[in-house]
């Protein structure tokens, strides 16, 4: 989609979200108060329904299910599974034994989603600052060719041992013509993640050329 094209939608999507804000903050608050004293136990499940219509409504961009539709998009390597730790002998006194089913899955969720977050920008010229329109995987589709596990090492084009997010910066500055990240920016520590997850299962082996 070109970038005018894009601005378009992005205007049209800003009109409708005001627009339904408006329309929400018209609605006669009078009769949603009846209506809720009517009901004596409100039925849980409509409670959930009406806080989450609330939640997408203050959140647009984060209520599309953009984890779900990148990961039908890329072939997105899954985090380890951790079920095993709460398992068998696992009891009080052990170092996960506070921990719950939900704990682990959500460790995993978050885990994913971090991942996820770093192939869109990996796939995606705008967000990495590129001004030539070019991406990651037009040159390395799935992450192919960027071996996360030889790092750190010596790379002679730039003269001193690189770490991984050098080399990132390395490809954003030439082939993608940005500017590149700090080390902390979120866009980096999502490229990161992405890059070493797509090696899963892969022996470490620092400075292999
Ligand atoms: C036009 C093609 C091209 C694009 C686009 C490109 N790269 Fe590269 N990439 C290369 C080449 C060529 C090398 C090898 C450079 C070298 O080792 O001298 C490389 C090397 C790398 C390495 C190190 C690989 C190794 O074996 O050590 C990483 C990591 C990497 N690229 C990440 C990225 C990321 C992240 C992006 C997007 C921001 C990107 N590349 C975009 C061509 C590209």
């Amino acid at each position: 989609m070109s970038s005018s094209a894009k601005k378009t939608l992005a205007t049209v999507v800003g009109v409708i979200v005001v627009c339904i804000l408006v329309a929400c903050t018209q609605a006669p608050r009078s009769s949603v108060a009846a209506e809720a004293a009517k009901a004596a136990k409100p039925d849980p499940q409509t409670v959930v329904t009406d806080h989450m219509a609330q939640w997408k409504l203050k959140n647009p961009e984060r209520a599309k299910n953009w984890v779900e539709e990148e990961k039908e998009r890329h072939k997105i390597q899954p985090p380890a599974d951790n079920s095993h730790l709460l398992k068998g002998e696992q009891g009080k006194g052990h170092a996960y034994g506070n921990y719950t089913e939900k704990d682990i899955l959500m460790w995993a969720r978050e885990t994913e989603k971090l991942v996820v977050e770093g192939s869109r920008i990996f796939h995606n010229a705008d967000l990495l600052g590129g001004t030539i329109g070019v991406s990651c995987d037009m040159c390395h589709p799935d992450a192919s060719n960027t071996h996360p596990e030889t790092y750190p090492k010596f790379q002679p084009q730039m003269g001193r041992v690189a770490l991984l997010r050098d080399m990132i910066n390395w490809c954003i500055q030439h082939p993608v013509r940005g500017k590149g990240f700090s080390g902390d920016d979120p866009k980096m520590r999502a490229l990161e993640a992405y890059i070493i997850a797509q090696r899963k299962g892969v022996a470490m082996d620092y400075g292999k050329h």
